[in-house]
């Protein structure tokens, strides 16, 4: 099963390029940039991540973000999970960044874009590997500053592909975000939001009715709501998952009661990803075995679960079809 989820050409919907700076990293350019870290070695920062809820990863998470400064460093930071992509036959992925986790502590908006967009450019050279990149809204602050966010997007419009809304679910629902979605919609950004991880289902039917999304990231909890369940079989709207994440992050008590199968028996478009693969102790590749693992997924649903990736990314209809026929292939 790993030989054949490794050769499985794949796409990645749900990953926080900010989640992917491993401790390594971390401590390289805390020294080159004179950033002084809570952590006295490689080994603690590891013993960190043992986490109870959404919360107590952010709280890490933004920490160790602040070793990010120059764009030299966003490149490094891209060029590594890309590497990583192309180690695990990931061939297509939309990346989300957080710029208000960045300019809130003063570094340009142009910066982190430039950085990360160099990045991109050279993995679609070195490896082929194509990408969009989708800006998040930080929704534990205001709309206000979402709105500034978006202002300060424009002038790099041709290198952003959509939104989405991150950071504490719980006591900031999408419909705090209405308008500013609205807004970016305008002006032709794609739309998605994480909803339905920790916050119930009417987050998500909050996401769907209010914010118009073409995407829901998360959305595991769902299944409380048979209604929804049933709006998502018919519209498709697709769910990115993220297995080990839900685990780490006290989501889902354990593997073996995650219930993307279910989900994916019940015919709703469900993909998995890694989320902040240097936090949650795996990259899409080990997402998809520890499905295999502890849910005794067969061969046909973890081809099943990365097709979906494709149907569900923002490719055009061309490139998915080219897609669709090669899993097709893969049947026959
Ligand atoms: N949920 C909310 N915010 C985040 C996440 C997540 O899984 N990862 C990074 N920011
Ligand atoms: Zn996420």
């Amino acid at each position: 099963m790993k030989q054949f989820i490794q050769n499985l050409p794949k796409a990645e919907l749900h990953l926080h390029i900010e989640g992917t700076l491993e401790p390594e990293l971390m401590f390289k350019l805390a020294k080159k940039n004179h950033v002084v870290l809570p952590y006295n070695s490689i080994e603690e920062v590891r013993q960190a991540y043992h986490f109870t809820s959404l919360q107590s990863f952010l709280d890490i998470y933004y920490k160790g973000a602040a070793v990010l400064i120059e764009a030299s460093d966003f490149y490094d930071l891209t060029l590594a999970y890309l590497k990583k992509c192309h180690e695990q036959n990931i061939v297509h992925t939309e990346i989300f960044f957080d710029p208000q986790t960045h300019t809130d502590r003063g570094i340009a908006f142009e910066t982190v874009v430039t950085g990360i967009s160099e990045a991109l450019e050279e993995a679609k050279r070195r490896y082929n590997i194509s990408s969009f990149l989708i800006m998040s809204f930080l929704r534990h602050l205001s709309q206000g500053a979402a709105f500034e966010t978006l202002e300060a997007s424009l002038p790099f419009k041709d290198k952003i592909k959509g939104v989405g809304l991150d950071s504490s679910e719980l006591g900031n629902p999408p419909s705090k975000f209405k308008e500013v979605f609205q807004k970016a919609k305008e002006e032709g950004y794609e739309l998605v939001a994480h909803a339905g991880e920790e916050g119930d289902s009417r987050y998500i039917w909050e996401a769907i009715e209010l914010l118009d999304v073409r995407r829901i990231d998360h959305g595991i909890r769902c299944e409380e709501d048979e209604k929804l369940v049933a709006y998502l079989q018919k519209t498709q709207l697709p769910l990115t998952v993220c297995p080990l994440s839900n685990v780490k992050l006290k989501a889902v008590k354990e593997m073996g009661y995650h219930n993307i199968l279910k989900l994916l028996h019940r015919g709703l478009l469900v993909t998995v990803n890694s989320d902040d693969p240097a936090y949650f102790g795996g990259y899409l590749n080990e997402n998809l075995e520890a499905v295999a693992t502890s849910l005794q997924a067969t061969k046909e649903e973890i081809l099943q679960l990365v097709e979906n990736g494709f149907r569900a990314s923002f490719l055009s209809n061309h490139e998915i079809n080219k897609q669709k026929a090669y899993f097709a292939s893969m049947r026959s």
